[in-house]
């Protein structure tokens, strides 16, 4: 099975998307921050070791990481085919992504273009409602800084690498994912035709 990347700044709406699509084609979403949740409200060793970082809104240790992202990847098979949201974030996060995925599955990579003005707009108004602490203006901005400095840079790795495509992230939530869902149809096809 492919797999891909939903890829952006925080607010980008990786997570809408990747929900719906995993639906529709019937692939593992894989969000590295709702994973990251899930072990901060557990109260596990990892969550405890990492609640602090993710409420100032930088990142986590790419070995925790890592190790997070191999396990899940072992458990469900190399071959389920994943669509990632929030993972990878650096350029060690890319490597290892692409040295645990057959060399005929590297993710393709969906990067949902927004502006700052937009970012910031979109997860004050979420702050409303999500419960989520890293949702409070000064972490926004921090986490925006975060993803300009250490995240975005990875849209060369992956241009470099014939797998980028831009995606406008300004338009409706519906239009956005009909742009995607006719790119992946047309990567599955290509793989069936070479299969
Ligand atoms: P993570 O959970 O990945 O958060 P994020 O990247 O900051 O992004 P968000 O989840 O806030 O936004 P999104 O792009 O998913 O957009 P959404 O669909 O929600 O990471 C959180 C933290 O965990 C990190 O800061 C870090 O500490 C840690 N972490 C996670 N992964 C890590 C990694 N790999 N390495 C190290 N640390 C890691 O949409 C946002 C809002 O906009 C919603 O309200 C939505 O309804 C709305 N919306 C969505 N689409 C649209 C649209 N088209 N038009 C208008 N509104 C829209
Ligand atoms: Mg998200």
């Amino acid at each position: 099975m492919p797999n891909f990347i939903i890829f952006g700044a925080p607010g980008a709406g990786k997570g809408t998307q990747a929900q719906k699509l995993a639906e529709a084609f019937n692939l593992t979403n894989f969000s590295t921050g709702a994973m990251l949740r899930e072990e901060v409200n557990s109260q596990s060793l990892i969550g405890q070791e990492v609640k602090h970082i993710i409420s100032q809104g930088d990142l986590v240790s790419d070995n925790i990481v890592n190790q997070i992202v191999k396990d899940k990847i072992k458990e469900n098979g190399t071959n389920a085919g994943f669509i990632f949201d929030g993972y990878p974030r650096t350029l060690s996060q890319a490597e290892n992504l692409d040295t645990i995925l057959d060399n005929n599955d590297l993710p393709m990579v969906f990067n949902l273009e927004v502006s700052q003005e937009e970012l910031v707009k979109r997860l004050l108004l979420r702050s409303k409602e999500s419960g989520r602490n890293d949702d409070e203006e000064k972490v926004i901005q921090n986490r925006l800084i975060v993803y300009n400095q250490q995240t975005k840079p990875l849209l060369d790795f992956y241009k470099a690498k014939n797998r980028l495509i831009e995606i406008n992230g300004e338009d409706t939530v519906e239009n956005i994912y009909l742009q995607i869902e006719k790119q992946i149809k047309l990567i599955m096809q290509n793989k069936e035709k070479t299969a």
